[in-house]
C-alpha cells in the first residue's frame, strides 16, 4: 500500500511545482521509499528534469488503462511522463476518479507524487482526487497567490461535499528570497487570511534549480545539507501529519 499520495499543485505556471515534486521524490527515494512521480502536465517537464524520456508512454496511458511501464530515474525513483496525449478528448472525458482508481494497481510504490499542471482544472482535479495530501504552491507573486487560493477552494469544496480528495494540505511558499519585500511579507499575508493552514517553504535555491537543469535527481547531485533542508522539512511534515499521528485516510497503518 502506498504510504503517501501527494498532489503538488498551484494552478499558476512557473511557481516551482515540478522542482518541488521532483526534489521531494528524490529525497524520499534516497531514504529508501520507492517513489513514483506521475506527471499530469502536457508540457511533460517532470520526466525531462528527472532525466528520463519525457515522450515515453506515461500518465495518459495509465488513465486509459494501458499499463505503461514507469521509467527508472534513479534507485527507487520512477516517473510516468506527461505529454500532449493528456490533452486528448479521451482524457478530457475521463471521470475525475479515474486516476485514483488506476494508481491502486501501483501499490508497490510507497510514495506517489502527482505533479499537477498549470491552468488546467481538469488535469489538476485528477491529481487532487487521487491524493491524500496536497502541497499548494505559491510564490510571492499576486497571481501565484490567486492560483493557490483557487486550488484551496476546490479542495475545500470537495471536502464539504464529502467527495474524494486530500485530507491534509499545506501551502508551500516557493522560490522564497527573504531579501525581497514581497517574499518577506508572504507568510504573514497568507496566515492573516488562512490562519489554520500550515505553511511550508522552499527557498530560492540554486542546487534545486541546477538539479533540474542538469536532469539529475536532486540527491544524485551530492547536495549540501543546507540545500535540502527545506525539502527535508516538507517530507517531515508529511510524515508527521499522516503516519506518525497514526492516521492515514482514517485508517491505522
Ligand atoms: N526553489 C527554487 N529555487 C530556485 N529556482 C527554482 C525553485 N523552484 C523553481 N525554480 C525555477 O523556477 C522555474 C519554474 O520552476 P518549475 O518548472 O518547477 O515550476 P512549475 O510550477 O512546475 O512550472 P509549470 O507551471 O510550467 O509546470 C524553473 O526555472 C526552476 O528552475
Ligand atoms: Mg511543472
Amino acid at each position: 500500500m502506498s504510504l503517501f499520495k501527494i498532489a503538488v499543485c498551484g494552478r499558476k505556471g512557473g511557481v516551482g511545482k515540478t522542482t518541488t515534486a521532483a526534489s521531494l521524490a528524490s529525497y524520499f527515494s534516497f531514504h529508501g521509499l520507492k517513489s513514483l512521480v506521475i506527471d499530469l502536465d502536457p508540457q511533460s517537464n517532470t520526466g525531462f528534469v528527472l532525466g528520463v524520456d519525457p515522450v515515453a508512454p506515461g500518465t495518459a496511458e495509465l488513465i486509459l488503462e494501458q499499463s505503461p511501464e514507469p521509467l527508472e530515474a534513479a534507485e527507487n525513483l520512477f516517473v510516468l511522463p506527461g505529454g500532449s496525449s493528456l490533452q486528448g478528448r479521451d482524457i478530457e472525458m475521463a471521470d475525475p476518479e479515474e486516476l485514483s482508481y488506476a494508481v491502486k494497481a501501483l501499490n508497490d510504490f510507497k510514495v506517489i507524487i502527482f505533479d499537477c499542471p498549470p491552468g488546467s482544472d481538469h488535469l489538476e482535479r485528477l491529481g487532487l482526487v487521487a491524493a491524500d495530501i496536497a502541497l499548494v504552491c505559491t510564490n510571492a507573486h499576486p497571481l501565484g497567490i490567486i492560483g493557490a487560493e483557487r486550488v484551496l477552494a476546490e479542495i475545500k469544496r470537495r471536502q464539504e461535499r464529502h467527495q474524494s480528495g486530500p485530507d491534509y494540505y499545506a501551502f508551500v511558499l516557493t522560490q522564497i528570497n527573504k531579501s525581497r519585500v514581497f517574499d518577506k511579507a508572504l507568510p504573514e499575508q497568507l496566515s492573516a487570511k488562512y490562519p489554520a493552514i500550515p505553511q511550508l517553504s522552499v527557498g530560492q535555491n540554486s542546487d534545486l534549480a541546477w538539479a533540474t537543469a542538469q536532469r539529475t535527481p536532486l540527491m544524485g547531485n551530492s547536495p549540501t545539507k543546507k540545500s535540502i533542508e527545506d525539502i527535508e522539512q516538507i517530507a517531515r511534515w508529511i510524515a508527521e501529519e499522516t503516519v506518525v499521528s497514526g492516521q492515514h485516510n482514517g485508517k491505522k497503518i
